[in-house]
């Protein structure tokens, strides 16, 4: 087990009828006027806003709106709100929503203590140490951000969508009531899946060795979200299935798993955050494209691995199969299970040409080459997997 520092800040607040303590947690912590971000509506039809809005006013906090956060999120809208952030002088932020609606909240409360442009800390140029503190109330799980220091946003000037990750935007407290996320579009819940499984996989296929209790807890969660995922797209208002696949989703990328891993190898989130700079198309859904293309691609240079995944994971029977057949089975039974619950495997399947690869990798290739862990990627790598990945 390599060395490692665990310190996750973040308070969870878990459970039924828990958004209505959002007040509170603010209040108390000092907070006398925040600025509420949020996404297209959906708040506003799930009933969260009026909890939400309830909860602040009983507790004596005012606050200000940005709505508008599309999937995908833009920086512009960040700007937006840090404008009003501060012409307001609130002095917290708090997002109610998924993970696009989170991600900006969080890039806003960098962006407010920064006199230059916020997307300097995408690109590292400005690597800040202070952000307003950040308070979250999650309607979809998916990505994890309720719980760990990392935002993603599209610059959509340059086209690029970058992560950045820097310990002052754990938020404070995050609350989950999965019962919310009962009237989810099915679509979400698959794209939930993959990405929690997608963050899974950066540590697990990352080639460090000795990580077995690491690797024990991994193989339980990605089982457990295949069993919910399944529950929850034939019954979407399951609550206990949904409160399984939330706490799984949280535990994917909330530094758990991962420590005593190293950092991961993050080639299949770098390739995908190209297709969803340059596409209309979920994180998820990318990923559910690229992930299955770069296992093929790197398959023999981890092949104890991905044949323990076969069998631990994928339910693949050894009986007198070779090792490469048993991790071949693995991940084309993978790639079936993304197929069956909605996910498109393909680059076709997205309605993405073939041609367009070039223009893929250029975008991926816009960060610093090589991307990846396990194996160092440059561009001839990844003009291979999308390849893979394209019909
Ligand atoms: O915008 P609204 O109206 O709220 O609707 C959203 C949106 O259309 C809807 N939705 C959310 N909660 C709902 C709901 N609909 C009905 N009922 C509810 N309870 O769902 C749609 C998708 O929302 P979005 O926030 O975009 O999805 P997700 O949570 O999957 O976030 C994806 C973004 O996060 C980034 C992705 O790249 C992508 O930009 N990621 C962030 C990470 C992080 N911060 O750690 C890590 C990930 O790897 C990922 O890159
Ligand atoms: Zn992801």
């Amino acid at each position: 087990m390599l060395n490692f520092t665990f310190h996750n800040p973040t308070k969870i607040i878990f459970g039924r009828n828990t958004i209505g303590t959002i007040g509170e947690e603010i209040a108390k912590d000092g907070h006398k006027k925040v600025l509420m971000v949020y996404g297209m509506g959906s708040i506003k039809k799930t009933g969260v806003y009026e909890l939400v809005v309830n909860s602040l006013k009983s507790h004596g906090v005012e606050f200000v709106e940005v709505g508008g956060v599309k999937p995908n999120p833009v920086l512009s809208k960040v700007v937006e709100a840090v404008n009003v952030a501060r012409k307001e002088k609130v002095t917290a932020i708090l997002g109610v929503g998924g993970g696009s609606t989170i991600d900006t909240a969080k890039a806003v409360a960098v962006g407010v203590l920064y006199e230059g442009n916020v997307w300097d800390a995408f690109t590292k140029e400005y690597q800040p140490e202070k952000a307003l503190p950040v308070y979250v109330v999650l309607t979809l799980s998916a990505t994890g951000t309720e719980m760990n220091p990392n935002a993603v946003i599209t610059n959509e000037e340059t086209g690029e969508k970058y992560g950045m990750s820097y310990p002052c935007i754990y938020p404070k407290v995050s609350i989950i009531d999965p019962s919310v996320q009962f009237h989810l579009p099915p679509k979400q819940t698959a794209n939930g899946a993959v990405d929690a499984m997608a963050h899974i996989f950066e540590y697990y296929f990352s080639g460090v060795e000795n990580t077995d209790v690491q690797d024990e807890m991994a193989e339980g969660v990605l089982r457990t979200i295949i069993r919910y995922t399944e529950k929850l797209l034939n019954d979407p208002t399951d609550y206990e299935a949904r409160a399984q696949f939330a706490w799984c989703t949280t535990l994917a990328l909330n530094g758990f798993i991962s420590a005593g891993v190293g950092g991961g190898d993050w080639a299949c989130h770098a390739i995908e955050h190209a297709l969803s700079a340059l596409y209309d198309i979920a994180h998820g859904e990318g990923l559910a494209i690229v992930v299955p293309a770069w296992m093929k691609y790197t398959m023999m240079r981890n092949l104890k691995k991905f044949q323990r995944f076969a069998e631990e994971v994928m339910e693949i029977t050894p009986d007198g199969k070779s090792s490469v057949q048993i991790a071949a089975e693995g991940i084309e039974k993978l790639k079936a299970w993304f197929a069956s619950i909605g996910q498109p495997t393909t680059l076709k399947d997205a309605g993405i040409p073939r041609e367009e690869i070039p223009k893929i990798v250029e975008n991926v290739a816009k960060r610093t080459l090589p991307i990846g862990k396990l194996v160092k990627l440059d561009k001839e790598d990844i003009i291979r997997i999308l390849e893979i990945g394209a019909s």
